[in-house]
């Protein structure tokens, strides 16, 4: 297969999806430790902020990290946007069958909220910490967010719940396209991937039922 072939396959936009979509895996990981730290309260989750803002990591790893992600979903954009063009068949009089799940059929809209949620998500804090600056304590500016709304803890609740549809149905399919050449490893990388995203997905609903009710 040709080069342009290979990026414009099927077989070649889904490993593209499944390569970025790997830097978000890793990023959600790292992300989620960082805010575990508000556990620790102020001293604990400062100290991490601070050793987060090092050069190496601002300006090295997090922009690696960043580029994978924001690739993975205006790609992932592309893709939805031309799949519904070229499709004959309006979505709800389609008959999909049972091999196609909720998740599957609807991941441009779970990523689109996803992606909705992040702009959000990053006025409420990058935004203030590494553009406006000037921000003291993290920790309060974390925190308060949760503790001085309900409605932002619901939303972000509900921002977790469909991370981790989106995020399980996304493993699927990677290890579907990715994964052949293991067919015998797939049952239990199928497993290990659910438990990735249970985790993600609890994780991120601890610590903001954390900041709200315990910080
Ligand atoms: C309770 C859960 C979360 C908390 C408390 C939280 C907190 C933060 C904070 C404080 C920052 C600013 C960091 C800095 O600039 O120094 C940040 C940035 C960011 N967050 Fe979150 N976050 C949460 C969940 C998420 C989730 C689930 C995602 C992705 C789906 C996400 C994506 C991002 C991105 C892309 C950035 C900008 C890049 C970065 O600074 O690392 N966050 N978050």
């Amino acid at each position: 297969m040709s080069k342009a072939g290979f990026s414009t396959s099927s077989v070649g936009r889904k490993v593209f999806m499944a390569l970025t979509g790997a830097f978000l895996v890793v990023f959600m990981l790292v992300h989620l430790t960082c805010n575990l730290f508000v556990v620790g309260g102020a001293e604990y989750y400062n100290a991490m902020t601070h050793f987060m803002g090092t050069p190496i990591i601002k300006y090295a790893l997090q922009p690696v990290l960043a580029l994978g992600f924001i690739l993975h979903i205006l790609f992932g954009l592309y893709l939805a946007v031309k799949n519904s063009m070229s499709r004959p068949i309006n979505y709800k009089n389609a008959n999909y069958g049972a091999a196609s799940s909720w998740a599957s059929r609807y991941m441009w809209l779970t990523g689109i909220i996803i992606f909705g949620v992040i702009v959000l998500h990053m006025a409420n804090y990058w935004y203030k910490i590494q553009i406006v600056g000037g921000v003291e304590n993290d920790y309060e500016l974390v925190v308060n967010l949760f503790k001085d709304s309900m409605c932002y803890t619901i939303l972000y609740i509900v921002w977790f719940v469909i991370l981790g549809v989106h995020l399980a149905h996304g493993f699927w399919s990677m290890f579907q396209t990715t994964g052949q050449a293991y067919v015998k490893w797939l049952p239990c990388l199928q497993k290990l991937a659910l438990a990735y995203c249970a985790v993600v997905s609890l994780g991120f609903i601890f610590v903001a039922l954390w900041c709200r009710f315990i910080a």
